[in-house]
Formats: C-alpha cells, sequence, structure tokens
C-alpha cells in the first residue's frame, strides 16, 4: 500500500504534517512519539531574531475548539538552524520552516539563511497570522501584498516555496491565483479564523492580545470548503488544515482535492493522533481496495450540487469549470 505523496517535489512518506505552532521545532515531541512516522514537520514560525510574543493570556478554549493569540513567539530563525536543525534532521521526516516577517524583505531575508542550511526540505511562508500587528494578516488579506511577498521569497530560495492561506477573506481563490503567479509551488489553506472571546464579568477580551485564531474541530467545514475552492482554482497542490483529528477528518481534505493535510490542535489533545489518523488511512483504503491514497485525491463527487464557480465569490475564471 502507497502512502507516500509529493508535494512542490518534496517526497513525503505519508500525507500527514504536523501544523506549525502546534508541534514547537519538532523536537519537544522527540520523547513522545517516533517522528520518522511523520510525513513532516512545520517548524513554528520564525523571524530572523527571536520574539517575545503576545501578553498573556494567550489561550482560550472554545466549543469544539481553541482560540489563541501566541504572537509567534519564537528563537528566531539562526538559533532554529544552529540549535534546533542539527538535531531535527537525524529522524527521517521532511522539515518544513515557517517563515514570518514584519517586511517583505525580513521574509526574504529569512529565506535566504534557509536556503543555505541543509536538511530544510521547503519553507511554509506564513502570510496568515491574525496575532500580530505588523506583517501577518496584512499581507494575506491583500491579493497584492500576497503576490509581492511570496515573489520576495521565490527569488530568495531555490526550495519550494509554500504560502500559507488565509481564511479572513471573501474569496480565497483570488490568493490561491496571486501566490501561484508569484510562483508558489503549494498552498497550504488554512491558518485560524479571526475571533473574540469576552470576558462578561470584567467586560473584556480575554485573550491578552485582544483578538485570537480560532481553531480545532469547530473550524473544520470551513476549512474544508475553502481547501476545496483552491484546490479548484491553482494547478499547484494545496495542503489542507484545519480542525484534523481523526483519519476521516483528514480524507474529507483528500477527497475535497488535497494532496496532504496538517494536523494542529489535536495535537494538543493526544500526541499520538498522528499514529491514528495514519492507521485509519491504511484501514481506509483497505475497506475501499485502495493500494495508494494518491488515488482518493480530488474524487469528490458533485452531482446536482452547485460547482465552486456557481458559489458566491469563487467565479471560475479558468475558463469555468470543468
Ligand atoms: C497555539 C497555536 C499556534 C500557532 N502558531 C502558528 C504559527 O506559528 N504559524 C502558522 O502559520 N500557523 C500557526 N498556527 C495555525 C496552525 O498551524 C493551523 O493552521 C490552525 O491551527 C488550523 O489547524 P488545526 O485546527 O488543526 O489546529 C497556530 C495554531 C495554534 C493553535
Amino acid at each position: 500500500m502507497n502512502l507516500a505523496v509529493e508535494i512542490a517535489g518534496i517526497r513525503l512518506k505519508n500525507p500527514l504534517l504536523a501544523a506549525s505552532g502546534t508541534f514547537g521545532y519538532g523536537v519537544e515531541y522527540e520523547d513522545i512519539l517516533d517522528l520518522s512516522l511523520l510525513g513532516g514537520i512545520v517548524s513554528k514560525g520564525l523571524y530572523m531574531e527571536p520574539r517575545d510574543g503576545a501578553p498573556t493570556p494567550r489561550i482560550v478554549e472554545t466549543p469544539s475548539g481553541l482560540l489563541n493569540a501566541i504572537g509567534l513567539q519564537g528563537i528566531g530563525i539562526h538559533a532554529f538552524v544552529g540549535d534546533v536543525l542539527p538535531r531535527l534532521r537525524k529522524h527521517d521526516t521532511a522539515l518544513l520552516v515557517n517563515v514570518c516577517g514584519d517586511t517583505v524583505e525580513e521574509y526574504a531575508e529569512v529565506a535566504r539563511v534557509c536556503d543555505g542550511a541543509a536538511g530544510i526540505a521547503g519553507l511554509e511562508v506564513n502570510i496568515s497570522c491574525p496575532n500580530v500587528k505588523k506583517g501577518g494578516l496584512a499581507f494575506g488579506c491583500d491579493p497584492r501584498m500576497t503576490h509581492e511577498v511570496v515573489s520576495a521569497v521565490r527569488r530568495a530560495t531555490r526550495l519550494p516555496v509554500i504560502p500559507k492561506l488565509s481564511p479572513n477573506v471573501t474569496d480565497i481563490t483570488v490568493f490561491a491565483r496571486a501566490a501561484e503567479e508569484a510562483g508558489a509551488d503549494a498552498l497550504s489553506c488554512i491558518n485560524t479564523l479571526l475571533g473574540l472571546a469576552v470576558d462578561v464579568e470584567a467586560r473584556r477580551p480575554r485573550l491578552g492580545f485582544g483578538t485570537g485564531g480560532l481553531s480545532g474541530p469547530a473550524i473544520r467545514p470551513i476549512a474544508v470548503r475553502m481547501a476545496w475552492q483552491a484546490a479548484r482554482a491553482v494547478r499547484i497542490p494545496v495542503i489542507g488544515i484545519g480542525g484534523i483529528s481523526c483519519a476521516s477528518d483528514a480524507l474529507e481534505f483528500l477527497i475535497a482535492g488535497c494532496r496532504a493535510v496538517q494536523i494542529g490542535t489535536a495535537n494538543f489533545v493526544d500526541p499520538g493522533v498522528h499514529e491514528r489518523v495514519l492507521a485509519g488511512l491504511r484501514d481506509y483504503l483497505e475497506r475501499h481496495r485502495l493500494d495508494d491514497v494518491n488515488s482518493v485525491v480530488g474524487t469528490l463527487e458533485y452531482p446536482g450540487l452547485p460547482r465552486p464557480c456557481d458559489v458566491p465569490g469563487t467565479a471560475g475564471e479558468r475558463g469555468g469549470c470543468a
């Protein structure tokens, strides 16, 4: 049975990656699970310099979800490359860096540092973090800025470039196409949804930053819809993210057209989630008499329902729907 997939020239032994910010830098999980079980690991977001992140509290639980405003706390790209990467590359799994920047130039600079580092398989470009005052969402909610950041990163590296798109937009296909035109090799869909939790006694936001990003099972139908729209809009592969905690959740994204998926919030609930989802994928393929996980990708049957180009805000500009 083949579980291997290829994304932007990166061979993953299976289609499951650990999502950025929910798996530390990977090494924190070394003693808890066998990292070589994973198709890949996406690092916590990294800037040029270390960052303290947002004021506490940073996490609020919501029904079937998590609202976070970590504010991209991190050790900076040089510490990652110098201290963490040598430990991490001993594990047989694909390593992706989540690239951040306050400016377009900073994104390119981080990419340039990664370009020279052995063991990095690709760059996920974070233009969708809702929890920072500069950069982040500002780049991911303006298609011209998306194009500019992705072009700059593209010019700075030979590594595969994978912009991570925001769900906090009306029409994700516009951003998917802008990223593709700027030279992206694949897309990650989606980051968290902007939310607000209120402490009714104090009449203040419950998070130190004010608003936060919603993740977990609560967002999955939105994530599947947006990943499906993006996959229909571009030729490059899409990695689906949002609310995956079991094999059938992962299969929803694959069937909707994603070539791989990332697991985020579920890591906090069950560090063994990857192993469990992998076993469930194998079981699904066996039950459906399939010998290759790639054969389920994009097999969504959609008879008599509105096609993506008929759904408001998703005009099929590439010659309409097939
Ligand atoms: C605590 C926390 C920290 C996160 N940090 C990052 C980050 O540094 N960079 C990034 O691109 N996404 C970050 N994300 C977003 C996740 O990678 C993922 O896109 C999102 O949580 C949806 O997936 P999930 O529902 O499986 O968690 C973070 C999410 C959480 C919950």
